[in-house]
């Protein structure tokens, strides 16, 4: 087991929804708790760099769109296994996929919004964190 840091986005379907709450409910009945967290309304650029390794992607255009078209609450969760803890409740990138309980099953509305991001792996977990946040932030 490893005590691991993750990005966590609660994306503009969320904010719009006013469901934050309920989701980070989740999260915390979970083992991981958030310890670093902002509501920021990302720039088209911001954005297009945050996702810069879906630049290719057919939906890269559209998931820009996206993530700019409200608020974001951006977060950094702590736990042992937090990266895969995570990715584990909140269920698969489609939500008709994702698995009954998962924040995904319960939240997302489709394959674009779906309520939540989390870092793929503890490597790019160290990029996404630094891109949102300064040691100075992240309050363990
Ligand atoms: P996320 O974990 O934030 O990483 C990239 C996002 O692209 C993904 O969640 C989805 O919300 C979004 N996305 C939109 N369309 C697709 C698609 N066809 N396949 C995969 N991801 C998609």
């Amino acid at each position: 087991m490893a005590f691991q840091k993750t990005l966590s986005i609660l994306k503009p379907d969320a904010t719009r929804r006013n469901i934050t709450g309920k989701i980070n409910a989740k999260i915390e009945a979970s083992n991981l708790r958030i310890i670093a967290q902002k509501r920021l309304h990302l720039s088209i650029a911001q954005a297009q760099a945050f996702y810069a390794v879906h630049a290719e992607r057919a939906f890269f255009g559209e998931l820009c769109q996206f993530m700019t078209s409200g608020p974001v609450v951006v977060q950094v969760l702590e736990g042992e296994e937090a990266v895969a803890g995570y990715r584990d409740i909140m269920g698969a990138t489609n939500p008709t996929n994702a698995a009954e309980g998962t924040i995904r099953s319960e939240f997302a509305e489709s394959i674009e919004a779906n309520s939540v991001h989390g870092s793929d792996s503890v490597e790019n977990a160290v990029k996404e964190i630094s891109f949102f946040f300064s040691e100075l932030e992240i309050v363990g």
